[in-house]
């Protein structure tokens, strides 16, 4: 089981209730979709992905990008328990959308830059200590269901 600072369980709540998750998702997801262009291959029905404008312009992008910060949402409600909060997550990326799992890696790293770059100087070294090792617990849980 994870253990979890009192600084760090307040960070993460403290991150999340300013975040504007419809801002903050679509930029992460876009900024993963850009940077890491073979991303792009699980979005095939998302339409024109063309070039960095069209990826950052494409409604369909910014609304999965809202819906990732929702499903963030469930772990930071769940901060004692995030491997079984996501197990159902976890099977539907790996046996039905069959995303490789190195890939929630790449999206958590975007996350962490389009926050460090909204939060600017309250981004400490703490705070993104934290707020990674929070990620990282995200990733690794939806990892688990991959055999
Ligand atoms: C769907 C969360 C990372 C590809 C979803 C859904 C959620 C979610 C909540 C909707 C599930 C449903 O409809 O029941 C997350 C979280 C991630 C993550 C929390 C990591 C922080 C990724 C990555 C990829 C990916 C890295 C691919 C590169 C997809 C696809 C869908 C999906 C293709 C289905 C989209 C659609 O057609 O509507 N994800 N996801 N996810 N996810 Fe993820």
């Amino acid at each position: 089981m994870v253990e979890w600072t009192d600084f760090e369980r307040a960070t993460i709540v403290d991150i999340f209730s300013k975040m504007q998750y419809e801002v903050v998702g679509p930029a992460a997801l876009a900024r993963c979709l850009i940077v890491y262009p073979w991303t792009q291959r699980y979005f095939g029905n998302f339409g024109n992905l063309y070039n960095a404008a069209a990826i950052s312009g494409n409604p369909m992008v910014a609304k999965h990008g809202t819906t990732i910060l929702h499903g963030l949402d469930r772990a930071v409600k769940n901060m004692d328990d995030i491997k079984s909060t996501y197990a159902e997550l976890s099977v539907l990326h790996s046996e039905k959308l069959h995303v490789d799992p190195d890939n929630f890696k790449l999206l958590s790293d975007c996350l962490t830059i389009v926050v460090a770059a909204q939060l600017g100087k309250e981004f400490t070294g703490k705070v993104q200590a934290a707020f990674q090792k929070f990620l990282a617990v995200v990733v690794s849980s939806l990892g688990r269901q991959y055999h």
